[in-house]
């Protein structure tokens, strides 16, 4: 399919999926290589909806013993003025002490991403790495890290290959564009 109409908008064929694998490829390479050395397990910790094709390509690549977790930010009614909390949701077991290795879906402002890394912090985990699928260098203002990304892209809005607009279009192995 070369354009899909999602809700009001349309949105046109982007970066196909072979090139998408080929960059997760190479993603996966460097972080096997910046982990072949012994050390405790790492636990990837792929946050839901939008990692989930990225975290299940990636992985198939990963070739060190490792742990994986799905996991989600939800924000939650705290009963502090600063507005809203957020909580990590998903994590059974205790990350004190752990090496953590963040799968995201995009990177654009670094809001989530600062959410997310703060969260893991306070665990006490030994390391936290972010790597995300997509990174949109121009928009992003946090001051977290990016360790790994597979690819880069201007400030367009996109979807497929799990990202969403509105909660559609997460099941497309392509990336689109919005027109
Ligand atoms: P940030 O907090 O501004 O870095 O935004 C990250 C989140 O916004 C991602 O996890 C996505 O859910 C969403 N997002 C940002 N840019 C896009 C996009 O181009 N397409 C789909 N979702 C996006
Ligand atoms: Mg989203």
């Amino acid at each position: 399919m070369d354009r899909i109409k999602l809700h009001d908008r349309y949105f046109n064929l982007f970066i196909p999926n072979e090139k998408i694998e080929a960059a997760i490829r190479q993603t996966a390479m460097r972080i096997n290589s910046d982990y072949s050395e012994s050390g405790s397990v790492p636990v990837f910790l792929s946050v839901l909806n939008g990692s989930f094709m990225f975290t299940a390509s990636l992985m198939k690549y990963i070739t060190f013993p490792c742990e994986l977790s799905f996991v989600k930010l939800s924000s939650y009614c705290g009963t502090s003025s600063t507005g809203q909390v957020k909580q990590l949701i998903g994590v059974s077991d205790s990350l004190k002490g752990r090496r953590v290795i963040i799968v995201e879906d995009i990177v654009d402002s670094g809001k989530t991403i600062t959410d997310m890394y703060a969260l893991l912090q306070a665990q006490e985990v030994e390391d936290i790495k972010v790597c995300t699928l997509f990174l949109k260098p121009a928009a992003y203002k946090g001051s977290v890290r990016i360790d790994y990304h597979a690819m880069e892209i201007g400030n367009e809005f996109i979807v497929g290959f799990g990202l969403d607009y509105d909660q559609l279009g997460r099941q497309y192995p392509d990336i689109y564009i919005v027109e």
